[in-house]
């Protein structure tokens, strides 16, 4: 087992990464307050890994909800199921709620943790390769709205983070890929020397051989904490974390949450950054050509759906929280393996990257 550490102060806290770590009962009440305990997971999730975790809290006051799967239910009506769950078993403000899976479950538990009783401790166990990466590290949690994705939220830390590898068994091929993405955007945003290394271990990944991916999610999570703990609330830096994400909400957003997958929208959405940043002169056509050749090497959309127009676009990322006083800003890269964030761009310059960009009307859509 690797340890590293958040470092955030009195919010501190440990991301355990390894085999088995989910039949670890010493792991698992290290970080727990009282015996009473509330796990929040899904309805696929459930049948594959929640029996033997209640099993192996024996003794403690184990509750669960198994929520809907699907990104189309990350909401408020589901996080009430979350409440009436908690509230039911009589749950006090010394309880501990254990996220059991992927994003949508680990931003759902954690904001519902943020909001009971005025907030109550939470672990986030992630079950996929991008939530291992990213959204149980950082403290990031929430919902979304009709109008806008993420867009109901707060900050708040887990207690700690235990990612066991051995889930990622589970894990269809397609959402392996997703999470690639987000590991792809370490590289490129931070760290040079990893982005060429994911260029040689590819097949590793995708083969899930456990010690390929247990250097990414290393890797990336050392990248992520690094970031965190200089910016917490995302006064700056942290923006940077999002290279992508402003198109990739606007096509999650467009096509109807759940029908692109947040990394796929994400890797699409990388793409259009890096050819802004080329047509800017920071970036070769080369060095473009490898992000796109990497991205497709992992099995992910590199342009955007056939059917989003520009003003789809200009519509959609105005709703994003990246824009501040009226004024698009954008996470670019400033070279390979560095990022910068700008509200100067070209309007023309993006034009002629959504027209790059968009996918041809015969292209398959992800996942056909
Ligand atoms: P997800 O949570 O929807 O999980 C993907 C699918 O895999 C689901 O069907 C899930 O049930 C299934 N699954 C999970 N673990 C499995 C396993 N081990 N075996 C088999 N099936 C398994 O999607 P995700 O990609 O993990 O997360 C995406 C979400 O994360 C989005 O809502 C996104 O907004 C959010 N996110 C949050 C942050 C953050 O900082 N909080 C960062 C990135 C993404
Ligand atoms: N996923 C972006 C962040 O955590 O800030």
């Amino acid at each position: 087992m690797q340890t590293l550490n958040v470092d955030l102060a009195d919010r501190s806290y440990p991301i355990y990464i390894g085999e088995q770590l989910l039949q670890s009962h010493e792991l698992l009440v290290r970080h727990l307050r009282s015996r009473q305990v509330f796990v929040v997971t899904n309805d696929t999730i459930a049948p594959l890994y929640l029996q033997p975790l209640i099993e192996l809290l024996d003794g403690h006051q184990v509750d669960s909800v198994v929520l809907p799967d699907g990104e189309e239910y990350k909401t408020l009506e589901t996080l009430n199921r979350l409440f009436d769950g908690l509230l039911e078993a009589r749950h006090n403000r010394t309880t501990t709620v254990l996220a059991l899976g992927g994003g949508v479950v680990g931003d759902m538990a954690g904001f519902g943790a943020a909001c009971y009783q005025r907030g109550v401790d939470f672990i986030q166990l992630p079950t996929t390769l991008l939530a291992m990466v990213d959204s149980s590290v950082g403290g990031k949690t929430g919902v979304n709205h009709r109008l806008g994705k993420n867009m109901i939220g707060a900050f708040y830390q887990p207690r700690a983070v235990i990612a066991d590898m051995s889930t990622l068994e589970t894990l269809p091929a397609r959402e392996l890929s997703a999470g690639l993405a987000e590991v792809i955007k370490y590289g490129l945003i931070a760290d040079e020397e990893f982005f060429e290394w994911l260029e040689s271990n590819i097949p590793d990944l995708l083969a899930k051989d456990p010690k390929a991916l247990a250097y990414a999610v290393k890797r990336s999570c050392e990248n992520k904490a690094r970031v965190v703990a200089q910016d917490e609330r995302e006064g700056g830096l942290r923006a940077i974390l999002n290279l992508g994400h402003t198109f990739g909400h606007a096509i999650e957003t467009a096509q109807g949450y759940g029908v692109w997958l947040h990394g796929e929208a994400v890797a699409a959405g990388m793409v259009m950054a890096a050819d802004l940043s080329h047509r800017r002169g920071a970036i070769s056509a080369g060095e473009l050509d490898r992000l796109v050749a990497l991205l497709e090497r992992a099995h992910l959309p590199v342009k955007a759906p056939a059917t989003m127009t520009p003003d789809d676009f200009i519509r959609l990322m105005g709703v994003d929280k990246k824009v501040l006083d009226g004024r698009l800003r954008l996470v670019l890269l400033e070279k390979m393996g560095k990022a910068l964030i700008t509200d100067d761009i070209e309007p023309d310059l993006l034009q002629e990257t959504f027209a790059a960009c968009r996918a041809d009307e015969r292209d398959a859509p992800p996942g056909a």
